[in-house]
């Protein structure tokens, strides 16, 4: 992803800072969509120039139905960033993805409702419906899923991810519909973000962290210890799938 313009990093839960980010500095952005989740944080990852900005603002805080993912995406654009890499965290329905796996996403199905989903709903000249047919870019997956190769991780280089609505996690019967439905992986924010990337004409690729058994597929209910240590095992990882494939 070695490029001359700036990768945008969005960090989700667990992921608030990029501490191997050399910081050059950080802009609050303001926008016509209002105001992004935190500033951005604008460094450079290897020799790679980054923009980070961290989806649930820092300390983490905002949920994911009220992240304003028009703002966050808008801003990156504003500065620059034609390719995004949204980390997410993930809970794990298909049996190879336990917590502190990795999962590179290849599709998506969207169940969130009443979110700013579009970028074109007013003020328009004519309707425009844009093709989401491979909602994550194929050229930056292919470059995380190499080095994650590289480095030896255990990780899935597919994957369809669930978007739901959050901020609860789902009932079992929820997840058996998901899985019904061909999801591999369930999420709270990956959606509307994807599409209105696409939307701004930005690749976009997902990169996942299990961060527990989705609701019903382990013989426990979910806690937030098992969440953060899935996060404490794996984000390691994920930073060092960031930092490897920035210097290619
Ligand atoms: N469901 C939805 N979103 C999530 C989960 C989950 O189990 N884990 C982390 N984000």
């Amino acid at each position: 992803m070695a490029i001359n313009r700036p990768v945008g990093i969005i960090g989700g839960t667990g992921l608030t800072k990029l501490s191997e980010l050399e910081i050059l500095s950080k802009e609050a952005d303001r926008n016509r969509w209002g105001e992004p989740s935190d500033a951005l944080v604008k460094g450079v990852l290897g020799e790679q120039p980054v923009v980070f900005l961290a989806r649930h603002g820092n300390p983490h805080r905002i949920p994911p139905h009220r992240v304003n993912y028009r703002a966050n995406l808008q801003a990156l654009y504003d500065a620059g960033v034609r390719t995004v890499v949204g980390v997410n965290a993930v809970g794990g329905i298909h049996p190879a993805m336990g917590p502190a796996h990795v999962v590179i996403p290849h599709q998506l199905i969207d169940y969130t409702w009443g979110r700013a989903s579009t970028f074109f709903e007013d003020d328009l000249e004519e309707v425009t419906h844009i093709d989401f047919t491979h909602p994550y870019d194929h050229d930056g997956r292919t470059l995380l899923i190499e080095s994650a190769e590289a480095l030896g991780l255990e990780f899935s280089d597919f994957g369809v991810y669930g978007a739901t609505q959050g901020p609860r996690l789902e009932t079992a019967a929820e997840i058996r519909r998901l899985e019904q439905d061909g999801c591999d992986l369930v999420g709270m924010t990956g959606m509307p973000e994807a599409v209105l990337a696409a939307e701004l004409g930005m690749r976009y690729v997902c990169l996942g962290l299990v961060v527990n058994w989705a609701a019903g597929k382990s013989d426990h209910i979910i806690t937030m210890d098992e969440i953060e240590a899935a996060i404490e095992q794996g984000m390691t990882g994920v930073k060092h799938i960031l930092e490897r494939s920035m210097a290619k």
